[in-house]
């Protein structure tokens, strides 16, 4: 370890007994296995502050050497919401109309989803969450980020959770390609479209696919 002992403070850990840690990891659990993703959402709103609470968390994330390579674009203006609406619907239309492969389009069907994107215009908010490939220092350089990729998701599923916890349904969308979010949204070259997270409350009736979760056999093993 090559810094000063002076940059450290002790770490308050909060050691707890393991029946009580059992009992909130298996809490934890059930909370976070009733979160679905929604695609009907109503036009209801709720306070900006929810938003800001649950991107502080998201900024909680780890990430390589600290450096945070992320930005959270939220959206509530109606007119930048429309134009979003529009530019996804012209790629989804692409994607859904023969460019997307059949075997993708195939594992779609389930789901019911199509090149409609109402849900762009009806949810409150909509934070674009764009990956920092690079930093720009003062004199214009180019800052390396590292792992930014698998920093973003980190952040970006702590979001989901969340906003999951304080009561907001969400569904993350990947219009493919995203580059129109850089211009609708005025993001500089250094800043990338990572995903697009709609969030509000279900329409009421919304209904959601029959999916299976793998057991934990199946994804977990012990060695
Ligand atoms: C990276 C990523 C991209 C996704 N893109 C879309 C999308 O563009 N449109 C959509 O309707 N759902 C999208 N989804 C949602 C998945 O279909 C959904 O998470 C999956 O079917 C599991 O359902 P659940 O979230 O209800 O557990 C995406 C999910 C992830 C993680």
């Amino acid at each position: 370890m090559n810094q000063k002992a002076d940059e450290f403070i002790t770490f308050p850990f909060d050691k707890k007994s393991s029946e009580e840690m059992k009992k909130k990891s298996e809490d934890f659990y059930k909370l976070v296995n009733q979160r679905r993703t929604i695609r009907d959402f109503s036009e209801e709103s709720f306070p900006i502050e929810v938003i800001q609470n649950c991107i502080k968390a998201a900024n909680t994330a780890p990430s390589g050497a600290n450096h945070q390579p992320w930005t959270f674009v939220v959206i509530q203006n109606a007119g930048i919401k429309k134009e979003i609406r529009i530019a996804a619907e012209k790629e989804e239309a692409e994607f859904y109309g023969g460019r997307a492969p059949k075997d993708w389009l195939d594992d779609l069907k389930k789901f019911g989803t199509d090149a409609n994107k109402p849900f762009l215009e009806n949810a409150p908010y909509l934070i674009a969450i764009f990956e920092r490939k690079f930093e720009i220092g003062a004199s214009g350089e180019k800052i390396k980020n590292y792992y930014v990729k698998e920093s973003v998701g980190l952040a970006a599923g702590l979001l989901i959770t969340a906003l999951h916890i304080a009561g907001v349904a969400t569904l993350t969308h990947t219009p493919s390609p995203m580059n129109f979010l850089n211009k609708i949204l005025e993001r500089p070259e250094n800043e990338k479209p990572f995903l697009l997270l709609v969030t509000g409350f279900p329409s009421d009736g919304c209904k959601v696919p029959v999916i299976k979760r793998k057991d934990l056999e199946e994804v977990m093993l012990l060695k």
